[in-house]
């Protein structure tokens, strides 16, 4: 039982605006499909995307990070891997306006308020046998920062790619990635396709479960 999220999040300021970022979702999409052509009974946790549903796979679509959180935590007895691509906002509107907030002369500035990290909730108390995968999106200090989440999440392993890397990154078909694993160790496979590495990052959990 493998649940997967995906996509970007959205969070409202007012009825008209939102604060999201520019994830499409292909990757985690990709590992659904690819987890599923393997025979896993997969849940996929989908902020707002523009792709197609993936056959025979369990979409449950969330728009905010507290959504995605809800869900997650209630998938979360009945996971054996979770797999998280999705690009949660990290912060939201301290205040949502019922109506649209009106323009006027002076600059403004939005109070944020902090999201709770799923990963990070994720990771204590979790029940035994359930492997967990982040993803690490950076622009500089790539391997520290990631080593760094998967230390701090508890995470087996974390996919970390760099947004200024040629071939990496949002909404290209293609990914520029290193796994990095809990005992120390980590890959750089060659830019490959998101099927393929997809495919890849269940080859190792597969051996590492
Ligand atoms: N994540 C999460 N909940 C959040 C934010 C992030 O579960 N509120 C997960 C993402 O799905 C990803 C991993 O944590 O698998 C790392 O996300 P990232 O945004 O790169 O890391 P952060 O810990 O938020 O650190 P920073 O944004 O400062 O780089």
């Amino acid at each position: 039982r493998v649940t997967v999220t995906a996509g970007p999040t959205q969070e409202a300021l007012d009825p008209v605006r939102y604060l999201t970022n520019h994830s499409s979702g292909r990757m985690g999409y990709a590992i659904a499909r690819e987890a599923m052509l393997r025979g896993a009974q997969v849940t996929l946790v989908s902020g707002p995307v523009d792709l197609p549903l993936v056959p025979f796979v369990e979409t449950r679509p969330v728009t905010t990070a507290a959504d995605m959180f809800r869900a997650v935590r209630d998938l979360l007895p009945a996971t054996d891997v979770l797999i998280k691509a999705a690009a949660v906002a990290d912060y939201r509107p301290a205040q949502v306006a019922s109506d649209k907030m009106k323009n006027s002369d002076q600059d403004l500035s939005i109070p944020l308020e902090r999201t709770d990290d799923i990963l990070g909730w994720v990771a204590e108390p979790r029940h035994p046998g359930l492997f967990v995968c982040g993803f690490s999106m950076e622009t500089r200090d790539m391997v520290a920062n990631s080593r760094a989440k998967l230390e701090r999440k508890k995470l087996d392993m974390i996919v970390a790619n760099n947004l200024k890397v040629e071939g990496a990154g949002f909404g290209t078909d293609t990914n520029v990635a290193t796994l990095l694993f809990k005992d120390g160790h980590r890959e750089t496979p060659p830019m490959m396709s998101k099927e393929a590495l997809a495919d890849l990052i269940l080859d190792r959990l597969l051996s590492m479960k």
